[in-house]
């Protein structure tokens, strides 16, 4: 395992549901944290359970992040490194899922999903990439979903559509950046317990945790640049492809 002493995170929808679970679990893992949110009232209380200033502990900075602005991601990036010099790992987490049929599927639907779920860590890949080739250790985190892999039946096609444009993005920069010593993973759970799936009329007590997933994410991240896990599927009952 890596020494990850000094190295800072960025991670995007940090302010509840799987976002904030990597967020303390990285924190406690001993990284630097830059943090980003569209509320940021939300992402003070979801994170003041771990960021107390003058305990030792690495520092945490909190950021406004709205990634259907196309300005966010570069203006989140100079931030970052204006307050802790350097970037060694990002986390794509921030999405959005309607779970619409087909029949119902609007434009505008389909529109926010792909600028917040393909657009919005493309933004980010293209603002950070110089940063995290800078120590020949670099890391992405792209938290794409298993409808990034398979499509269910007649289940929310517009998002796994957002979901397979971002895994095509994942592999595309997991190629580019790979001599610069970037590792990229790409995680890909099936149902997870926050807020996203309340309405999906899914038993919670089969769902994935979300500390559970972010455990798993801080373990890869501590794994050495011979060690690359491209994509971590994780599921809550039997699939076809995991
Ligand atoms: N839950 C699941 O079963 C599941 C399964 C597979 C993959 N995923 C993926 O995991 C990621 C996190 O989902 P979650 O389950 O933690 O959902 P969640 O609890 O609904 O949280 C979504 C996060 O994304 C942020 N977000 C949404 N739209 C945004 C925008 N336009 N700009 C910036 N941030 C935005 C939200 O911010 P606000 O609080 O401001 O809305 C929130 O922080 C998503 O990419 C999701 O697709 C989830």
């Amino acid at each position: 395992m890596r020494d990850i002493t000094g190295c800072v995170a960025m991670i995007s929808g940090a302010n509840r549901g799987i976002g904030a679970a990597v967020a303390e679990a990285l924190h406690a893992d001993g990284w630097a944290l830059s943090l980003g949110a569209r509320d940021m009232a939300a992402l003070e209380t979801s994170a003041a359970s771990y960021r107390t200033d003058g305990d030792g502990g690495a520092a945490v900075t909190l950021h406004r992040h709205e990634a259907t602005d196309p300005e966010a991601a570069e203006r989140w990036t100079a931030e970052t490194i204006s307050a802790h010099g350097r970037i060694d790992c990002l986390v794509n987490n921030a999405g959005v899922a309607h779970p619409d049929e087909f029949e119902e599927l609007t434009e505008d639907t389909l529109d926010e999903m792909w600028e917040v779920n393909a657009k919005g860590p493309f933004r980010m890949l293209r603002a950070t990439l110089d940063h995290l080739r800078h120590s020949g250790e670099g890391r992405i985190v792209n938290v794409i979903s298993m409808s990034g892999k398979r499509v269910r039946g007649t289940f929310a096609p517009g998002y796994a559509m957002s979901k397979h444009a971002a895994m095509a993005l994942h592999h595309s920069v997991r190629h580019l950046t790979f001599p610069d010593g970037i590792r990229c993973t790409a995680v890909c759970p099936g149902y997870v317990q926050t807020d996203m799936t309340s309405g999906f009329g899914v038993d919670p007590s089969i769902m994935i945790q979300a500390d559970d997933l972010a455990q798993a994410l801080a373990t890869i991240l501590r794994l050495p640049n011979t060690a690359s896990v491209a994509e971590l599927l994780v599921s809550t009952e039997p699939e076809t492809i995991a």
